[in-house]
């Protein structure tokens, strides 16, 4: 492992893109490869024998391409199939679950998270475990969130659908008075702003909404800086499908935050 060598990404499709534009924002200078699954995407509504097998495939695909670490950012991956992955792999691996409990220990003070999921992260029961390795007296509120994933493929980010669906998957964690909220899957971010405006509107002390991609770049940084890996010059971005590259090519700056034209998205087999 050198400092030169990219640093691997790889999730269920595009949503990982997210963790991706946390990563470029905080380390510029590292070289990135991002794998998305879209052939078998989503990930979320699998059981976890087939998600550790596809996760499989795509961390030996990346370690095949060098890579000096991999981030998991894919939340039903790391939900699953991280401690795997860990053993299996010889670079350092670090998902997104353990990073989002920690941010979300941290931001809460009556000690009462929340947590919004596809529902394979949820019944992994992850979020819970990562957050009572760190803190024995918060309590987690987990709740699935299906439809947030195809509502934010569809663009659908605003509005009145948004904010009725955004409404139904909060309430119950509202009620059991969480002051801070995870977003425990890679989609969410870009449902940043109506889970924000429709917390402040139903819940009656301020709720912290902890982004998990965010918080796996601060990670990710102090990772590279302890090991001696964090690389300096030009970062670069390469990205890689399974299956619609063009369709990938479309989607893919809204989640990324940045334009795409001139980045190749190489059509690949696993
Ligand atoms: N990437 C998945 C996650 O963060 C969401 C999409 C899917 O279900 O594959 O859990």
């Amino acid at each position: 492992m050198r400092a030169d060598d990219p640093i691997g990404v790889f999730d269920s499709g595009l949503g990982g893109l997210t963790v991706a534009r946390a990563i470029r924002a905080a380390l510029p200078e590292e070289r990135l490869v991002y794998l998305g699954d879209t052939a078998r995407v989503p990930y979320g509504t699998r059981s976890a024998h087939t998600v550790l097998r596809y996760a499989r495939s795509c961390a030996r695909h990346l370690q095949r391409h060098g890579v000096k670490l991999l981030v998991v950012a894919c939340n039903t991956v790391s939900a699953v199939a991280l401690p795997m992955l860990s053993v299996e792999l010889d670079v350092p691996v670090l998902g997104v679950i353990g990073p989002g409990a920690r941010a979300g220990v941290a931001a809460t003070r009556r000690h009462r998270i929340g947590v919004i999921a596809t529902a394979g992260t949820v019944a992994s029961g992850a979020y819970p475990r990562a957050v009572a390795a760190v803190s024995s007296r918060t309590e987690v509120f987990q709740r699935a969130a299906p439809l947030l994933v195809p509502l934010v493929e569809e663009g659908w980010v605003e509005g009145e659908v948004p904010r009725l669906v955004v409404d139904r998957y909060l309430e119950p964690l509202i009620a059991e008075g969480v002051d801070a909220l995870v977003l425990g899957c890679t989609h969410y971010p870009l449902l940043a702003d109506v889970i924000r405006e429709r917390l402040a509107a139903s819940a009656p002390e301020p709720v912290a909404v902890v982004d998990s991609a965010e918080a796996t770049a601060r990670e990710l940084t102090e990772l590279l800086a302890q090991r001696a890996l964090a690389r300096t010059g030009e970062g670069t971005l390469r990205l890689m499908v399974t299956d619609l590259p063009a369709r990938f090519a479309e989607q893919a700056a809204r989640f990324l935050g940045e334009p795409v034209e001139g980045l190749d998205v190489e059509s690949i087999d696993l």
